[in-house]
């Protein structure tokens, strides 16, 4: 038997301009997945990604009976990354108790292809962060330096597919490409200068630049007014900067915040609706626990 866990993650800049290509930074987050893995009566997975997971390993090794329980701290549908962390953590389980001998960095890319299989489009972003913990600057995959401040992270509690918003901004994509090309343009833009803020620390200006990403993603069609509330909300409370995180549509927001005001920020939060979960950046990515 092996019990291996994962974390979700936020994004700082970049969620659907990465998909074509643009730069991103997102952060693995102390929320995490756990997935155990035995040898044993075959169990029925309810999971795509799970299911995609076993379908990977069992092209590599004879997988005949597997029996997976999962546990999660993170909401699904929610833009945390819990389908990447359900996925890397089976990955990881499933290649420790069957010996396959697969490096992190084969996970990561193996997790990635579940992730395109069940979603159509995805950028490596979810599957490499929730493998490798820590601050990560994409496409390079480089490692920035981490967060020394809060994360508030309000939830609406109302799922959404990913799927569907990606192929929503496709289209929207598709209609007007001379405008919308643009918009995916200055969001990279905004995670290449985020990168050299993060690296300074300075997060009063990483939280201003959140604040115009935000805009962007509006434009894009992928706010909501739940989302919105909480948003101006957690400004208001003194946030450094807030954001959608993840696809959008519902799913969750993310403030960054100086740790003395995590309180104020997440009943600014709980006031207008959302749900506030007070979180950190952590540098820790799958690890195998037992
Ligand atoms: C989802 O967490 C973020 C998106 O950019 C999709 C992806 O990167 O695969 C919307």
């Amino acid at each position: 038997m092996v019990i291996c866990s994962a974390p979700g993650k936020i994004f700082l800049f970049g969620e659907h301009a990465v998909v074509y290509g643009e730069p991103a930074i997102a952060c693995a987050i102390e929320l995490r997945t756990s997935v155990r893995v035995r040898e044993g009566k075959k169990s029925k997975i309810a999971s795509p990604y799970v299911a995609g997971a076993v379908k990977k390993i069992s092209e590599l090794v004879e997988l005949e009976r597997v029996n997976i329980d999962i546990h999660s701290d993170i909401p699904t549908g929610s833009g945390l990354g819990s389908s990447a962390a359900v996925t890397i953590a089976t990955l990881f389980a499933l290649n420790i108790e069957f010996d396959v001998g697969l490096s992190k960095e084969e996970i990561a890319h193996l997790g990635h292809e579940v992730e395109r299989d069940v979603q159509g489009a995805a950028s490596l972003t979810d599957t490499f962060v929730s493998t490798m913990g820590g601050v990560i600057f994409l496409p390079s995959c480089k490692r920035l330096n981490s967060l020394n401040c809060g994360v508030v992270i309000g939830n609406t509690g109302l799922s959404s597919s990913t799927k569907e918003i990606v192929d929503q901004v496709a289209k929207l994509k598709d209609r007007h490409s001379d405008i919308i090309q643009p918009l995916f343009h200055i969001i990279g833009e905004l995670a290449k200068k985020g990168e050299y803020l993060v690296e300074k620390g300075d997060y009063k200006n990483i939280g201003e630049l959140m604040n115009v990403n935000q805009g962007l993603l509006e434009s894009l069609g992928v706010g909501s007014s739940e989302l919105a509330k909480q948003i101006y909300a957690a400004r208001k409370a003194g946030a450094f900067g807030a954001k959608i995180t993840g696809a959008g549509g519902g799913g969750c927001m993310v403030a960054l915040v100086d740790v003395d005001d995590m309180e104020e920020v997440a009943s600014a939060i709980e006031s207008v609706g959302g749900r506030a979960i007070y979180t950190k950046v952590t540098e820790t990515g799958v690890t195998h626990d037992g």
